[in-house]
């Protein structure tokens, strides 16, 4: 049998260390023993942006990009958002197994009883301009939570950690929707216990004097399955803040209202804003191949392909596609729609994206359901981050109860000056 260890030869001193390896993976920590001499503080690895570190062990999502591979806790993403729900998602990823018939009730009636907000939230939101963009309400808002629930900060119990998680997910649509009402200067609906999680929103979003609200039953499915797409995405640029920052032990909505900023940034939550711009741009398939030429040229990018992690078509993508048919049935053709799938056909014959494995992920149709939806652009993060808090508190629970996690605190290189002289001012 070979061995699990890592040989390495330091060649400033001639010594060589072995390294245990674990998972495929050798542990930072046991390069430090690699000195030139005893004064030495022992090697580093550095990474910046964690390009090729692992920063925790998990056991919440799997994701081969080579492969196009997406799983939540072992189930293939296509099954789950075939024959799923997205609060029974939600339960798989918090606990890790499918619920059976009554925890799936018990979670659907406790995440319901937590839907309401407080009225100084409401009062809160009231403060904001009209213009002020709906993320930046909603993160604000996530924050403001946790003066209200000061008992979350005991973060070591979990009876008080599972009230927060039923929280987060039963108020996070009721922020959503109360932002966008706040933009468009409606009054606030409030939650209706009776209609599913994805027809709540749909009603606290778009209900106005109707007595009764219901939403197009494929519309309600459309969005449900989008939030089961979103739910999480193992350790991205978010879920790695909910981690760092949670690995302080603050309450989870500060946590949380980390987590949502990140996703606020274009680079992370952004991209089908950007996807739809580019489609209006396009205009029409006949100016497909003049854009396609631009893109190859470096004047631009295909927005809505690639990814960091997936070289192969992203699952979700597939699946969003699918599903477009069922929207576009109810509300009509998008016309966007014509120019994303020439688009696609297109790029994928192309020498250029064949050979740098650029497919479409999952931005590329979902802005074109959301705005067949009426759901404004501005509320796209927003709509990310509605699933994702399940994501950010699966991994904020998993975090907590490993006992290998700590505050995280990376180290750094430092290439400064040392020692400086003070200056006084008038020798400057
Ligand atoms: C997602 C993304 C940031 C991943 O980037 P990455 O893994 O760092 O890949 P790189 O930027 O190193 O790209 C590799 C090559 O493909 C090209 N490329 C990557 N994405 C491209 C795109 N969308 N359109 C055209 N060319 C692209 C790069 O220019 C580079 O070409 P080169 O090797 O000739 O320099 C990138 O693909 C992108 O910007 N996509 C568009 C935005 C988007 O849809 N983001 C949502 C992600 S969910």
């Amino acid at each position: 049998m070979a061995k699990e260890t890592l040989t390495i030869t330091d060649n400033r001193t001639g010594k060589a260390y072995e390294i245990p390896i674990t998972h495929g993976t050798v542990n930072a920590i046991d390069l430090r023993q690699i000195k030139v001499d005893a004064e030495d503080f022992g090697m580093m690895s550095y990474d910046p942006a964690f390009k090729n570190t692992a920063s925790c062990t998990s056991r919440i999502t799997y994701i081969d990009g080579d492969r196009g591979i997406l799983e939540y806790r072992g189930y293939p993403i296509a099954d789950l958002a075939e024959q799923s729900t997205f609060l029974e998602v939600a339960y798989l990823l918090m606990y890790g197994r499918l619920p059976k018939k009554d925890e799936l009730a018990g979670w659907t009636r406790d995440i319901s009883m937590h839907t309401l907000v407080h009225e100084n939230i409401k009062k809160f939101i009231d403060g904001f301009q009209h213009s002020a963009h709906p993320m930046g309400m909603v993160v604000s808002a996530v924050a403001a939570l946790s003066t209200f629930y000061p008992e979350a900060k005991n973060v070591a119990d979990p009876a008080v950690r599972r009230l927060q998680v039923i929280r987060l997910l039963g108020k996070m649509p009721t922020l959503a929707a109360y932002a966008h009402r706040h933009s468009m200067g409606w009054h606030y609906v409030h939650p209706d216990n009776e209609l599913s999680y994805a027809g709540n929103f749909l009603s606290m979003m778009f209900r106005m004097t109707e007595r009764e609200y219901h939403s197009n039953p494929a519309l309600e499915r459309a969005l449900d399955v989008l939030f089961i797409l979103h739910a999480d995405h193992e350790q991205n640029c978010s879920a790695n803040a909910m981690r760092a920052v949670g690995s302080s032990h603050v309450d989870p909505y500060s946590a949380m209202a980390a987590a949502a900023a990140a996703l606020y940034g274009p680079l992370h939550g952004g991209a089908n804003e950007a996807v739809l711009r580019m489609l209006e741009q396009i205009g029409s398939v006949k100016n497909i191949p003049d854009f396609i030429k631009k893109v190859k040229t470096g004047e631009g990018l295909l927005m809505g392909f690639g990814h960091r992690i997936y070289k192969n078509y992203d699952p979700r993508a597939n699946i969003i596609k699918r599903m477009a048919d069922n929207v576009f049935e109810v509300t009509g053709r998008n016309p966007l729609l014509d120019i994303a799938l020439e688009l696609e056909r297109i790029a994928l014959q192309d020498e250029y994206f064949v050979k740098r494995k650029l497919y479409p992920n999952v931005d590329f149709y979902s802005g074109m359901i959301y705005q067949a939806l009426r759901i404004p652009t501005d509320m796209f993060p927003v709509m990310f981050a509605i699933p994702r808090t399940v994501g950010w508190l699966a991994q904020w629970e998993e975090m907590i109860t490993d006992q290998e996690q700590k505050i995280a605190r990376p180290r750094q290189v430092y290439l400064g000056g040392r020692g400086e002289a003070y200056v006084p001012m008038n020798k400057r």
